[in-house]
């Protein structure tokens, strides 16, 4: 049946901007408000359930955005793609971003921003204390997750510094479904441990499960009754988990797991820096929530959390990040550190330009359209990698492609970093810069052992809106034609190697002359292709 195209009224790009809308008299005020709630929720059943359907049958992630701003990028030839490389310290990281043709080392502060964006920074504040840009976020961001208190930081692991200042003790444990690099590093220079106690499921790199990020509530049950709850910081749940491949964490667990702790009497901490991706997965994969308005799906989560935090590199699509709150006591201690570390309250170290930028970005993650697309484009990379037998995580999370490297470079040891040896080899085949998420991203343990990673990944970053189908298909076939020459791959050793987050500045080489061979195979089967 054709139905009419209605228009969808547009979310209200600023706040300054919303007293200019037409608004109804005041007694339809309700019915104006509801109509236009049902219309967005139609809407987004339609993008969720139906896509856009092709006659072929062909499962196309559509964009729902035109681009009007484009830069240009670099594809070297293999051989000075090798010889950069080799300059970088076999380090992704440490690569000049001028020798990469397809930046998929993440999606932290690399979103593309939406044009309501742009305006936006046009009309900031500029102000050290009481900027008007700081209260419009504020308002939003209290509004959005239905908490008292926001406290701003210049990004995340700025507020997990405050809350670990505040929450860690030397020797407690913080419970969570899964560590981040950055969350870990402060729990610890606090001197506190950490301890994983995500679903079984969830480090399994194939599984039928929806919600990979999922905390086991009989491993919560018994780390508690181990550890005992005055020894646990906090029980923290990080959405779209990260380091085990942006899998998504359910209603249904994020409210066991706050029930438990509230009976228990410990702090329930969120990371929601990737909360938008998760959204999405609660709306398409949980029938419950099919029908909910996102603004009612991120106040019920917020409504389980003590605190809840973002790195708003990602939640919101622009820089920055923040720490909300409702509880009186918390939001005075984590206060006075925010002046001390961060900046004046009403900043916390972010631009103004950037704070606009962010209002407007967190209003768009109310958007179906927005938060589809980095999901949508990372299942069409994994489709096309399944295809091609390349072994990646499944089903695929939100944030990027993840492909298994322990399965794909099976004869490099742990020990010599196969995530690590990887992620070069893709670099010099490709151009195409992912980042290593397995041993080389671990810390050693006490006694300088290797910490052996229970996954050995490399993802491919999806930031949202920056890449074409054809730059996806691009990588797809480097990385096929890298899994056939798969043994052609060597190990990597440090030749400099810092204590603390040494990914982001070690330095390795190749166990052997694999890198040259590799770049040699490629000319070998490419000609004079880039
Ligand atoms: N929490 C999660 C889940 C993150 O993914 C990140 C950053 C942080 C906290 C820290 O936030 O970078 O603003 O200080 N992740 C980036 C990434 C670095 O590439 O995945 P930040």
């Amino acid at each position: 049946m054709q139905t009419a195209i209605r228009v969808v009224p547009r979310i209200v790009s600023c706040c300054s901007s919303l007293s200019k809308v037409p608004r109804p008299a005041q007694g339809r005020i309700d019915f104006f408000e509801q109509e236009q709630k049902l219309e967005k929720l139609e809407k987004e059943e339609k993008t969720v359930m139906a896509n856009v359907k092709f006659m072929s049958g062909e499962n196309v992630p559509l964009e729902m955005h035109k681009v009007r701003m484009v830069q240009r990028v670099n594809l070297l030839p293999v051989e000075d793609r090798l010889e950069s490389m080799k300059e970088a310290g076999f380090n992704t990281f440490l690569l000049k971003n001028r020798d990469v043709f397809l930046d998929m080392l993440t999606d932290s502060g690399v979103n593309a921003m939406s044009e309501n964006q742009y305006a936006a920074m046009m009309q900031a504040d500029d102000s050290y204390a009481g900027s008007e840009t700081f209260y419009r976020l504020e308002k939003v961001l209290q509004d959005m997750f239905g908490m008292k208190y926001f406290l701003p930081a210049h990004q995340g692991r700025a507020c997990e510094n405050i809350i670990s200042q505040v929450l860690v003790k030397p020797g407690s444990v913080a419970l969570m479904n899964y560590h981040f690099t950055t969350t870990k590093a402060h729990i610890t220079l606090k001197g506190g441990t950490i301890e994983e106690i995500i679903g079984d499921e969830g480090i399994k790199i194939n599984s039928d499960a929806l919600f990979k990020g999922d905390i086991d509530i009989d491993k919560l049950n018994e780390a508690i009754a181990r550890i005992g709850g005055e020894n646990i910081s906090f029980v923290r749940v990080e959405a779209g988990t990260n380091l085990v491949g942006g899998q998504p964490v359910s209603m249904k667990n994020i409210r066991e797991v706050s029930q438990i702790c509230r009976n228990a009497g410990i702090r329930t901490v969120y990371d929601a820096s990737l909360l938008a991706d998760n959204l999405y997965f609660i709306k398409v994969r949980d029938a419950a929530y099919k029908r909910t308005d996102i603004k009612d799906i991120i106040r019920e989560i917020a409504s389980f959390f003590d605190i809840v935090y973002f790195s708003a590199r990602k939640l919101g699509s622009a820089r920055g990040g923040g720490i909300l709150t409702s509880s009186d006591e918390l939001f005075y201690k984590m206060r006075e550190l925010v002046p001390l570390f961060e900046g004046f309250l009403t900043y916390g170290g972010m631009s103004v330009r950037e704070m606009e930028a962010l209002t407007v970005g967190l209003q768009e993650t109310l958007d179906i359209d927005v938060i589809s697309q980095t999901p949508i484009f990372v299942e069409a990379l994994c489709g096309e990698l399944i295809k091609k037998g390349v072994p990646v995580v499944t089903p695929p999370g939100g944030l990027g492609c993840h492909v298994d490297a322990r399965q794909f470079c099976s004869h490099v040891p742990q020990t010599q970093y196969p995530a690590g040896a990887l992620n070069a080899a893709l670099f010099i085949a490709s151009g195409v810069r992912a980042m290593e998420r397995g041993t080389l991203s671990e810390q050693r343990n006490d006694d300088g052992s290797e910490r052996l990673a229970e996954m050995e990944l490399i993802r491919l970053a999806v930031p949202k809106r920056v890449f074409t189908l054809s730059q996806i298909k691009y990588t797809a076939d480097r990385l096929a034609w890298l899994y056939k020459n798969r043994e052609l791959i060597g190990g990597l050793e440090f030749t400099e190697e810092p204590k603390v987050l040494r990914f982001f500045f070690g330095r390795l080489k190749p166990a052997d002359d694999w890198a040259e061979n590799l770049a040699a195979q490629f000319r070998k089967d490419f000609g004079d292709s880039l």
